[in-house]
């Protein structure tokens, strides 16, 4: 039980130090970041399955699926705290005001990501053929969206 204390303390701290500077932040630029943040992640991912699509990679069933099971993850992330009002159309970002103005196009937009990653982590185990074969629906959901709702 001895060593609970430290770890007490230095949760105590943490809770001192982060909990402000996390309160002080922009709700905007917060949220700015996080989207950004997962569409890095998203890009991350993609990398791994893509390059493995075109050769540049040696294909690997195992790295490949922990690949796809991240981009379903991710794509089922709530994503409503991202796109919130004041946060697009502005400076720093290409996110459009559209985005809060046809909400369920946008929404239907992140179910096509959800499907095409749930369809890439099946084919992902297969072989490679399978995993080249739902690349397009998935770089598809990342290529509509962006049309819609990025500014060039
Ligand atoms: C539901 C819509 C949607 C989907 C699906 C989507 N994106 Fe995005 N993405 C956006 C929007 C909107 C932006 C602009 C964000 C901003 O600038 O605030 C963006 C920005 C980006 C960026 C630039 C991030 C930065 O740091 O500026 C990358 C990279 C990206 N997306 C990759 C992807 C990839 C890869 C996929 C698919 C695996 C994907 N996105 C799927 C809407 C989407």
């Amino acid at each position: 039980m001895r060593h609970i204390r430290p770890i007490l303390a230095a949760l105590a701290a943490c809770a001192v130090v982060a909990l402000p500077v996390a309160a002080q932040q922009d709700p905007i630029q917060n949220a700015i970041g996080a989207r950004k943040a997962h569409m890095q992640l998203y890009a991350h991912n993609l990398g791994v399955v893509g390059g493995m699509a075109q050769g540049a990679i040696a294909f690997d069933a195992a790295v490949a699926t922990r690949a796809a099971q991240n981009l379903e993850r991710l794509a089922n992330i709530d994503e409503t705290s991202y796109w919130i009002e004041g946060s697009l159309g502005i400076e720093g970002t290409k996110a459009l005001p559209v985005i809060l103005e046809t909400p369920d196009d946008f929404l239907a937009k992140q179910d096509g990501m959800k499907t095409a990653a749930a369809a890439l982590v099946a084919a992902a185990g297969t072989d490679l053929a399978a995993l080249q074969g739902a690349m397009g629906a998935l770089g598809g959901a990342c290529g509509s969206c962006h049309q819609a709702y990025r500014s060039r």
